[in-house]
């Protein structure tokens, strides 16, 4: 089934229900984005916090920590943070049908700063950013600037955590990839891998293709 899209975008949805794939991938703007949210076409979303995110999170003791949750989505990271305690969150997404989304669930909620606007723009210090799913929305030619704009938006030993497909896709996005092509891109950057494995975290549909890491900015 094609679904009907706004802006004059000819896309096609990809083998997993993930993304409507764009016949150009030049066209990953937030129209793109938009699009996909208009659509409803919203098939990366597990619909709660993966159980290697979860893990991680309940190690975290420091609960005024700055985190980040760059394309975020509906944010369930920051609903579960929100609810351990965590009281300075800021998440970004591109896409303004979706921030609508999550100034409405999320209106009555201190703690939660949240961004229309693009990640490579925003400025900001923090502890900790955490990736699920944004990475592997971006054009493989943007991961060197993602992780450049990744350590810059870091705090010196800030980290930088989270999950990255362990696989490949026929067709993008998601565009996958495996440790061996993202760690020399982070350790270019700035960003040592301290942690970068195969996860038993990961939602059923997933397992067995993730890695959960950590890295570290210096
Ligand atoms: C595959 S979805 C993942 C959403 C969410 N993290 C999840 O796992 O459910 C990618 C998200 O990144 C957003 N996005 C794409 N490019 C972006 C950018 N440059 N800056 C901020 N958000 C962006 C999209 O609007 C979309 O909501």
């Amino acid at each position: 089934m094609t679904p009907k899209i706004e802006k004059g975008l000819s896309c096609t949805m990809d083998e997993n229900g993930c993304c409507i794939v764009p016949d150009d991938k030049n066209q990953l703007d937030w129209a793109y984005w938009d699009n996909q949210w208009a659509a409803g076409q919203t098939g990366w979303d597990i619909g709660y916090v993966a159980p290697a995110l979860k893990e991680w999170f309940d190690s975290i003791n420091n609960k005024s920590a700055d985190i980040l949750i760059p394309g975020c989505g509906n944010a369930h990271e920051a609903e579960y943070l929100l609810n351990k305690g965590f009281n300075n969150i800021t998440v970004i997404d591109i896409a303004p049908s979706a921030v609508r989304i999550l100034k409405e669930k999320f209106k009555n909620r201190d703690g939660l700063r949240i961004i229309e606007g693009d990640f490579f723009k925003h400025e900001g210090e923090y502890d900790i950013i955490v990736e699920q799913t944004f990475f592997c929305a971006l054009d493989p030619s943007l991961r060197e600037n993602y992780c450049q704009q990744m350590a810059k938006l870091l705090k010196k030993d800030g980290i930088l955590g989270g999950l990255l497909f362990d696989r490949t896709f026929e067709k993008g996005p998601p565009f996958g990839g495996c440790k061996c092509e993202y760690t020399p891109v982070f350790h270019k950057s700035g960003l040592e891998v301290v942690e970068m494995n195969i996860t038993n975290g990961s939602i059923p549909e997933r397992m067995g293709t993730e890695l959960f890491f950590k890295s570290r900015s210096n």
